[in-house]
């Protein structure tokens, strides 16, 4: 791959910002996993575009597919955005699934993006980059997940060659360029040893996620895809018996345990989820699920 095509960005935020300015005008229609990560829909809108938020469930894996993206195009669609491993479900679009999705996109004349932060923690396969199927893609990474750079604010993007320029255009007037101080200490992530440690880490994250994951199941959580990356479990809550805002908030107050309700994510039965984060030592996992073990039983479900 050309590495004219790389542009560095002041974290993957930057990346997105300056792909969305780049696709589109106002009235524009950029299609998006719901739930998904919020900021991508508020980009849009203030590109005076318009996110369309698909309901994605278990039958597609938490993520938009072919058939979906397929449905709901329409004359005033620009693109569709994917974040694979995605925030809030930690699920992954299938490579083969990806491929549809790249053909159908570019059958429309359509621009795909790629969300690819969470790539490097992936726990079943190894990671592919939708960087191997097509040369028509916009990528997005950052040094914020698995090089653990989060306050660094430096990530990438890897454009089409005929888009660079633009993209250049834009992120000089829109914030000129990463911090120098940044981009020099990430040269430090390639070194071998830092990779050992990164890979540590990642083993680690999957051991959170493998006590984590079963350990909701038993409190009466339905989790019925299992996270395949990233570091984030979204799990139905509807069993607990109150909408998922309401559910956050008493679990917080009854056991100071943190987690996110669905609402932050989307609308799509947003009242029935919860998303947990493992960003916390095991011990600390363990602690709070105990913790939650305690304190469900009072709500008097069976
Ligand atoms: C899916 C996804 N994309 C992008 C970002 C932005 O990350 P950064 O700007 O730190 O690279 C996040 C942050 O949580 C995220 O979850």
């Amino acid at each position: 791959m050309a590495p004219d095509r790389i542009v560095v960005t002041a974290g993957s935020s930057a990346a997105l910002l300056l792909t969305l300015a780049l696709l589109v005008n106002r009235d524009d229609q950029i299609l998006l996993a719901d739930p998904g990560y919020p900021c991508n829909r508020h980009f849009v809108r203030t590109l005076e575009g318009e996110a369309v938020g698909v309901a994605v469930g278990p039958d597609s894996n938490y993520q938009l597919d072919a058939g979906l993206i397929a449905e709901a195009w329409g004359p005033r669609t620009r693109g569709a955005l994917i974040a694979s491993p995605s925030n809030p479900t930690g699920t992954t679009v299938p490579h083969d699934e990806l491929r549809r999705i790249v053909s159908i996109v570019s059958a429309r004349g359509g621009a795909l993006i790629v969300d690819e932060i969470y790539l490097g923690l992936s726990y079943d396969a190894k990671p592919r980059s939708a960087l191997a199927l097509s040369d028509d893609l916009f990528v997005i990474s950052s040094f914020s997940k698995y090089f653990n750079m989060t306050g660094w604010r430096l990530g990438w993007l890897v454009a089409p060659e005929r888009h660079v320029r633009d993209i250049e255009k834009l992120a000089q007037n829109l914030y000129i360029s990463p911090p120098t101080l940044s981009q020099r200490a990430a040269l430090a992530c390639f070194l071998p040893d830092t990779l050992a440690i990164l890979e540590a880490r990642r083993r680690e994250f999957q051991a959170r996620r493998d006590f984590l994951v079963p350990a909701l199941r038993n409190l009466g959580f339905d989790i019925p895809i299992t996270p395949q990356g990233g570091f984030f479990v979204y799990a139905d809550c509807s069993r607990f018996g109150m909408d998922s805002e309401r559910f956050c908030v008493e679990a917080l107050q009854a056991t100071g345990v943190a987690f996110t309700p669905g609402i932050d994510f989307g609308r799509h039965r947003a009242d029935a989820h919860v998303r947990f984060a493992y960003t916390i030592e095991l011990g600390k996992l363990r602690e709070g699920v105990r913790r939650l073990a305690d304190w469900l039983p009072s709500l008097g479900l069976g």
